[in-house]
């Protein structure tokens, strides 16, 4: 009697393990089901960098967008947190960091700061500071050529359904005033201050970064 006894429980014991460890095996499989059906775009996009928009933004007849942004602030936009004055203006703020480390400035000065690693792709850089996935959403999505003429395509047809869709902005005033050009900027619940801001009046100021393509 007693053996029988411990027998079965002993045989209780193995089917109640088993069937949690296949109930593991079973989420597991679920899980990755589950991932792979889930759809491409779901995956947040990488930031690039402007050296990957530059493989086709560069030419003369497509409007140089490279070369005229190199020549703005926005391309400077990292290193003047190295200056004195970003030093001072820190300090004033009672920030302790350095302003090339602190998010507090970082936020306005470079691309997706604040974000974690995996967001970024080998090629980006934060000393390009304020670049074109700033103002256009990072590109990790849309940067394929096939993409980018649909993108455009639709642009110019008035839609943004695909924009959405790859976290496109083809660039307009609310491109600048909803992200740096306020006096406070709010992401993911924190607010950070403009210790700089100026008046901003979209249509002047665009004359100071203008890339359009000339064949438009
Ligand atoms: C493989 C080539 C390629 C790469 C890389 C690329 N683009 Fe483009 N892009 C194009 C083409 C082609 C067009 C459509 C025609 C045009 O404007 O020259 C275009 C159009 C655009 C437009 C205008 C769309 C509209 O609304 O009409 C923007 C803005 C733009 N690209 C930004 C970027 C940014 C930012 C990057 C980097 C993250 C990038 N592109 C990378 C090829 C590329
Ligand atoms: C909400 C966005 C935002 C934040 C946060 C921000 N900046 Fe700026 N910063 C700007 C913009 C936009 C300009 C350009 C001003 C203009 O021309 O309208 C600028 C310009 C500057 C300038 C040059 C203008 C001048 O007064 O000489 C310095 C220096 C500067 N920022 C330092 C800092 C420092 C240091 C921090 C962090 C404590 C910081 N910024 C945080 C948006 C921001
Ligand atoms: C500070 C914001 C900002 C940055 C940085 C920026 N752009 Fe733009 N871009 C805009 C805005 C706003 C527009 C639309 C308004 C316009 O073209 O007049 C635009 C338009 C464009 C267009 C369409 C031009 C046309 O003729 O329709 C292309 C292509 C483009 N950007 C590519 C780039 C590339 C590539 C970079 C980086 C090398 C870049 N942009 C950097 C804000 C920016």
């Amino acid at each position: 009697m007693e053996h029988g006894v411990s027998f079965s429980r002993f045989v209780w014991k193995i089917i109640l393990e088993s069937t949690v460890k296949l109930k593991g095996l079973f989420v597991f499989f679920l899980g990755c089901f589950l991932l792979s059906t889930m759809p491409a775009m779901a995956k947040e996009a990488q930031f690039v960098g402007a050296k990957t928009c530059k493989k086709c933004h560069k030419k003369k007849k497509v409007g140089e967008q490279y070369k005229i942004w190199k020549g703005t602030k926005h391309a400077k936009a990292y290193e003047l947190l190295g200056s004195k004055k970003a030093l001072a203006k820190a300090k004033e703020m009672g920030i302790k960091q350095h302003p090339q480390k602190a998010i507090e400035c970082l936020i306005c000065h470079t691309a997706g700061a604040g974000e974690p690693k995996s967001r970024f792709a080998k090629k980006f850089k934060k000393e390009d500071g304020v670049q074109c996935e700033n103002c256009h959403g990072a590109g990790g999505n849309y940067k394929k050529k096939k993409i980018m003429k649909k993108l455009h395509k639709e642009k110019a047809a008035g839609g943004n359904k695909l924009a959405t869709k790859y976290g496109f902005d083809s660039g307009s005033e609310n491109t600048c005033t909803s992200q740096c050009h306020q006096e406070q900027r709010t992401v993911n619940g924190v607010t950070y201050t403009n210790p700089s801001y100026k008046d901003f009046v979209y249509k002047e100021r665009m004359k100071e970064i203008v890339h359009r393509n000339p064949h438009k």
